[in-house]
Parts: structure tokens; sequence; C-alpha cells
């Protein structure tokens, strides 16, 4: 036999694998934001992982970090240039004009979750694939919705135990910000050969850009640089104050921030970020660590070829957020790995039984385990055990001549047997009398 060295493959880097053991969290997180979002009316979309590369350049913006350096670009073997989304708002936008939606009624709200992908430099809390779950309000000009979508997203953290910062800012819209990219553009010509490499790029290109760079050096050129919050247009002012008015009484823990301008081309007056308080993170809560994103993008759906259509949006970063929910203390996860009833066997009969009986409970809709590959009913009660599940069904050679069914209790170790023909029935009030009944499902 050839001594050759079999290849092991590893992870593609900056990717990674959320293992079986991490699902608790992960569950955990979607579950609370599917319910926020079905409470708030949002209905959820799906969209496809490639797109035309064009749609982001457009989209997105090609002076953006996102497009110019991050993309994940290839040509397909029909020589389409496509690209890996690096985000899910411009793809709903695509699927809002392409689907005739502006005829819905209004406002449009979507959620949808899934991967992204960013050519980034891999760190903690930064990933080439990673996941989103965001929210999309189409056709609602009214300031209502900022603040809604704001106070929406300090209650779910609120309700995960992490706690945060939002800081928000308004970038105005072309009218206002012509003005004052003048205004900035004036300041920073002083300071031009200090800027980094990038921002030099920026300054000529898209000089707002340069508020939202991470360089040391930048950040702290751009500390004293005006700012766009005294260069906004009436209805733009209008339209902040507002936003700032609605949440005035809410007791979230906002701050106004005037280098919130975002690294998406598309934003025009709200924007804000959701960052884990310094307390919380150990003192590193800059923008590098933000745990969700947004903004009005009142342009966007024109821009890309449909009616003009305000809209406001944001995304939720489910990987910082698991990380994040990792450090919480007193986190109780309700267990997803879990059982109402268990059903294990003695001999071989019985097992033949069991994987009739089991597929029956399960389409009555119990929530239900088993074990059936073991044959000890010791290790199988282990099983039961570890799975926190309350009953458990055992059928021996004894059960199997009477044609009944032994339950067991797990908690208190009483017993009953009950003839197999009632099983559903009596599982049915014994779960009820232990308060238990909310967990069984209906499948029919
Ligand atoms: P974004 O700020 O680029 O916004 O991303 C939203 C969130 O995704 C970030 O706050 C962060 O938590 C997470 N995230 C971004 N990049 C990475 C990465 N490399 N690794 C791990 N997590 C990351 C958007 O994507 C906009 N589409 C949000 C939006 C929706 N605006 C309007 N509608």
């Amino acid at each position: 036999m050839s001594k050759k060295k079999v290849k092991k493959f590893y992870l593609v880097k900056g990717f990674k694998d959320i293992l079986p053991e991490d699902q608790l969290h992960w569950e955990f997180v979607r579950s609370k934001f599917f319910n926020v979002a079905r409470s708030y009316g949002y209905d959820r979309i799906d969209l496809p992982i490639l797109e035309d590369s064009k749609l982001f350049v457009k989209g997105v913006g090609n002076l953006t970090d996102v497009v110019s350096k991050e993309m994940f670009t290839f040509e397909t073997l029909g020589n389409e240039k496509v690209s890996l989304r690096p985000e899910g708002t411009t793809g709903t936008v695509r699927a809002y004009i392409e689907h005739g939606m502006v005829n819905r009624k209004k406002p449009v709200k979507m959620f949808y979750m899934g991967p992204m992908f960013r050519y980034d430099k891999p760190q903690a809390g930064r990933y080439r694939q990673f996941y989103q779950f965001g929210l999309e309000v189409f056709a609602e000009e009214d300031p209502i919705i900022d603040s809604q979508m704001i106070y929406m997203t300090y209650q779910l953290f609120d309700e995960l135990k992490i706690p945060v910062v939002i800081k928000i800012n308004s970038i105005g819209c072309p009218k206002c910000r012509e003005k004052f990219l003048k205004t900035l553009k004036d300041y920073l010509k002083k300071n031009k050969s200090k800027l980094c490499k990038d921002c030099q790029i920026r300054y000529n290109k898209n000089i707002l850009r340069v508020l939202d760079c991470k360089e040391k050096k930048c950040r702290e050129i751009v500390l004293e640089a005006p700012q766009i919050l005294d260069h906004l247009c009436d209805d733009c002012n209008k339209h902040f104050v507002k936003v700032l008015e609605y949440l005035e009484d809410s007791q979230i823990n906002y701050e106004l921030d005037p280098f919130i301008v975002r690294g998406l081309d598309y934003y025009n007056r709200t924007t804000f970020e959701v960052l884990p308080t310094e307390e919380f993170c150990g003192g590193d809560s800059g923008s590098q660590n933000a745990l969700a994103g947004g903004g009005r993008y009142d342009y966007l759906v024109k821009n890309l070829g449909g009616q003009s259509t305000p809209a406001i949006g944001m995304a939720f970063g489910m990987d910082r957020i698991v990380n994040a929910l990792k450090k919480v203390k007193d986190l109780e996860l309700s267990n997803i790995n879990t059982s109402d009833v268990f059903v294990a066997q003695l001999g071989d009969k019985a097992r033949k039984k069991v994987l009739v009986l089991f597929e029956k409970l399960r389409r009555a809709g119990f929530s239900i385990s088993e074990s059936i590959s073991k044959t000890s009913l010791g290790q199988q009660l282990e099983e039961a055990n570890r799975l926190k599940t309350r009953l458990a069904l055992i059928i021996g050679e004894k059960e199997l001549l009477d044609k009944t069914v032994l339950i067991r209790d797990m908690e208190s170790g009483n017993q009953e047997v009950v003839p197999e023909n009632k099983i559903e029935s009596v599982l049915e009030l014994r779960l009820k009398s232990l308060d238990i009944s909310v967990k069984k499902v209906r499948m029919r």
C-alpha cells in the first residue's frame, strides 16, 4: 500500500463553520428577529446570493470600499459578470422594481436573512462570509418610520440583553449636501497630505467618505471638521427634528454622532449605527464593532431604474450579535434540542414497533425524540435526560405482548401502563397536566 499522505482540507480564509453546539445561540437570535419582524408587519423575501455586478456598482457605489475592494466578482461560463452579494438592500430594491411592488399596498415592508460576502481583512467579528438580518421599508417618507425602526432596534437588543448605544445622524439630501461638501473640502484641503492614501482619493472623488474612515490619523483630522447637521436644508432639518422628537420620551440610549455617514453611497437623511456599550465590550466600541446599521435611501429605487420611492432600512450583523450574546451572563436560551416525549425500546421486536410508533406520534404533532440505534435501555434514558425530556415511552417484550406502552415521568420516576390505542390521548392529558402542552404543535 502506498504511504502517500492524503491531503486535508481546511476552511477558506475568512469563512467559518457554525457548529451544532453554536446553533442554540443562532436559533435564539433568528427566532427573536423573526418574531419582531412579523410583529412589526414585515414580510419575508429570499434573494439570490449572486447578482449582476453592476447592480452593486450602481447601487452601493463604485468608490465605496465594499464595491471597490471587497466584492467577490467573477465571470460565469456564459460570460456574465456577477458578484456574491456584499449586502441585501440593493438586491431587495432590484426585486421591488422587477416585481412591480410599487403597486402593492403601501408601505411595502420586507425582511431577509442570509449570508453576505465581503473580501475584508478577517479579524475578530469581521468575516468574509457573514450573516445579516435586514429590514427594508418602501414608499414611506414619514419620519415616524425612522424613529420606529430605531426604537424597535433598541428594544430588540434590550430583549437580547446586549446593552447598546445607537448613534444617529442625518446626512441630508443632495441639495443640502452640495453646500456642505464644499465647506468640508475647504476644511480638509489644508490637511490633505496628512490623510491616508484612500482618503486622498476620496477627497477628490467622494469626500463624504473621509468622515467614515477608520484610520486613526484621518479620524483625528475630521474631529474638528464642519458638521453636516449644521448644513441641513429646511426639509431635511424638519425631518430630522421630527425623528428625534418621536424618540424624546422613549428612554432609549442614543447619541447624535456627526460621523455616522455609513460606508455605502445610497444613504440620505437619517443614518444610524448600533454599537455595544463600552462597558459591555471592555472599552472598544469603535464602529468596527457595529452590531447593526442603516438609514434612509430615498433615491436608490429611482437610481436603479424604478419610480421615485422613499425608503429606509437596516441590517443586523448576526455573527457579531451571536458573539456578543455569548458574553451575556444571565441569558436563558430556550433549548431547541429538547423534546416532551422520548420513545425507548428493549429488544429487536420492540424496535420494529417503535420505528412506526415514533412516526405516528411525530405526525400527531408531539415534540418527540428517540435513540433507536441504542440497545441498552439505560443509555436510551440517559439520552432522554440529556434532552430534558419529561415523559419517556418504553416498549419491551411484556408491552408488546399486552399491546401496551409504559409511560415514565422522568422527573418523578412514576410509571403507568397505557393501552397502545390510547397512547395519544393519554400523552396529551399528561403533558397538559404538566403544563407543557404549549409545545405541542398540531401538524394536521
Ligand atoms: P452595513 O453597515 O454594511 O450595512 O452592515 C450591517 C451590519 O452587518 C454591520 O453593522 C455589521 O454588524 C455586519 N457586518 C458588516 N460587515 C461584516 C463583516 N465583514 N463581518 C461580520 N459582520 C459584518 C448594510 O449592509 C446595509 N445594507 C444596511 C441597510 C439595510 N441599510 C438600509 N437597509
